[in-house]
């Protein structure tokens, strides 16, 4: 797969260890930054995933901060963009087949890597389960023009 990759300073560990263990796997992944540990604002770079995201750049983006709740913030105002905080398992899984998430976003000072890296794992395996939820995400596009 092709994964666009994100952070702030607060996500950036995490994100240089989950972006080389999706390389390792065979997946390509586009670092949008940052990339150093200076302070910087996470807005800039959810805007960078979410619209490569959209635009079909990417088939997901992985979006790390501090607590991932900024970044799913941003992105989700980017039309097209489903973005969900993970911090389990089996969320993982169930905002594929449900909401067809589209943007996994993390948090380093919450999830630990060993975590993160299952929760990256099941992210990617689901695929969407439509039927109902198809419906449901027809709705959730409605409020694009609210
Ligand atoms: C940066 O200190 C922190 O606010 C940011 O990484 C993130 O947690 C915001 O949601």
């Amino acid at each position: 797969m092709r994964i666009l990759t994100g952070s702030d300073h607060g996500g950036l560990s995490l994100k240089l260890s989950l972006s080389e263990r999706l390389r390792s796997q065979g997946h390509e992944v586009i670092d949008v930054g940052t990339d150093n540990n200076a302070s910087c604002d996470y807005p800039d770079y959810a805007v960078l995933v979410g619209a490569a995201v959209a635009a079909g750049e990417g088939d997901f983006g992985l979006l790390v901060c501090g607590t991932g709740q900024g970044m799913a913030m941003c992105a989700n105002r980017i039309r097209g963009i489903r973005a969900a905080v993970v911090g389990d398992v089996f969320t993982a899984t169930a905002t594929r087949q449900h909401n067809d998430a589209n943007v996994l976003c993390l948090g380093e000072r919450v999830t630990g890597a060993s975590l993160a890296a299952e929760i990256v794992d099941a992210f990617l395996a689901a695929t969407f389960e439509g039927g109902r939820h198809a419906g449901r995400l027809a709705k959730m596009a409605d409020l694009d023009s609210k």
